[in-house]
């Protein structure tokens, strides 16, 4: 039996960091109620020179050094954006192409902000299949690009940015590490709820990012909540075992209910949306790699990984550090 390991994770940010204080030049908004609502305070924005495809790289190129292995090992490379350098060829072939790698699959992964969790589950699946060996998984987005900018109730919320993971396919050993249970899920019907108002075969656009943040809310706690109780029931783990969650970083006061929700201790939650804002598909292993580096998960830790977004999509990932 074979189990996808995390051999090591790394992120990358624009350049650029942009307080609240500064979106007030903007639109009409205020610190106290941007970190009120949503608990941001800070998000990077892309220049011009920075792409999906180039924060990706820069992420791919740390998650490589932490594993200490070479990308020529990689035979797999699953990226999750809604925000692709182009329409096509899907952004993984542009990473591969600048890691260097000649050899196994590379694609695109579209579920939005959960499109993490979208990537992993089918890298998880290429390796415990035996269709690949090591895989790089990143999430990257430069959702600045499309945001209306005179829009205060969406243009505040979010940031750009990219994390990976590399995947290596090792042997079952009981109680070791690797991804021990994963769901996934999507409803259609929500998808005016959370949408881009363009496209390549309907307007001809790219389109700016709408959202009714309120109703999305709700769905967002329920739902996160219910397949976090599945992927528990599947992995046989009791909540109380748990060491960190890593939650999708769209607003604080989601995590604060969706743990409570769970009867998680909020110390255990991992929030990085104070600093990057919501990174959609970049968010977890953003938020992974964060806590990875500042020493709070460590190997052995029992981590659970869950997002939420536009489609609807969601799901969560148990596995272990
Ligand atoms: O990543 C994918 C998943 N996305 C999410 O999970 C987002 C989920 N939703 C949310 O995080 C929250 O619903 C928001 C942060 C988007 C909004 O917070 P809210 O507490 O639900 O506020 P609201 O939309 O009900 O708006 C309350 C008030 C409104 O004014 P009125 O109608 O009460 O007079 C808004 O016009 O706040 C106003 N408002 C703002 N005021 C200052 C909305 N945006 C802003 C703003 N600055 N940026």
């Amino acid at each position: 039996m074979i189990r996808s390991v995390i051999l090591g994770s790394g992120s990358a940010l624009p350049r650029q960091a942009v307080s609240n204080a500064e979106l007030t030049a903007r639109v009409d908004t205020s610190d106290e109620w941007i970190v009120e609502r949503t608990g941001i305070r800070n998000r990077y924005i892309a220049a011009e020179d920075e792409t999906t495809v180039s924060l990706a790289t820069d992420a791919a190129h740390r998650a490589l050094e932490a594993a200490g292995i070479g990308a020529d090992t990689i035979d797999l490379i699953v990226l999750a954006t809604a925000t692709p350098d182009q329409t096509f060829p899907a952004s993984a072939t542009q990473v591969q192409h600048r890691l260097g790698v000649t050899r196994g699959a590379a694609f695109d992964v579209a579920a939005v902000c959960s499109g993490f969790l979208y990537a992993l589950a089918t890298a998880d699946s290429f390796l415990r299949t035996g269709m690949a060996t090591r895989a790089l998984v990143v999430g990257a987005e430069t959702f600045s690009r499309i945001l209306d900018w005179e829009d205060r109730t969406t243009c505040v919320l979010f940031g750009d940015g990219a994390g990976a993971l590399v995947l290596g396919a090792q042997d079952v050993v009981e109680d070791g590490p690797g991804i021990l249970a994963t769901r996934l899920h999507a409803d259609g019907a929500h998808n005016q709820l959370l949408y881009v108002d363009g496209g390549v075969s309907t307007t001809g656009t790219v389109g700016k990012l709408r959202m009714k943040g309120r109703e999305v809310f709700r769905h967002a706690v329920v739902n996160l909540a219910e397949v976090l109780g599945e992927v528990l029931d599947d992995a046989g783990v009791a909540v109380d075992e748990i060491d960190w969650v890593v939650p999708h970083q769209a607003n604080a006061r989601i995590l604060d209910a969706t743990a409570r929700k769970l009867g998680l201790p909020a110390d255990k939650v991992i929030v990085t949306v104070d600093r990057h804002a919501n990174t959609s598909a970049a968010s977890v292993p953003l938020a992974y790699d964060t806590a990875v580096r500042d020493g709070r998960i460590k190997p052995g830790d029992l981590v659970m990984l869950e997002a939420m977004g536009g489609g609807f999509t969601w799901g969560a990932s148990l596995l272990r550090a």
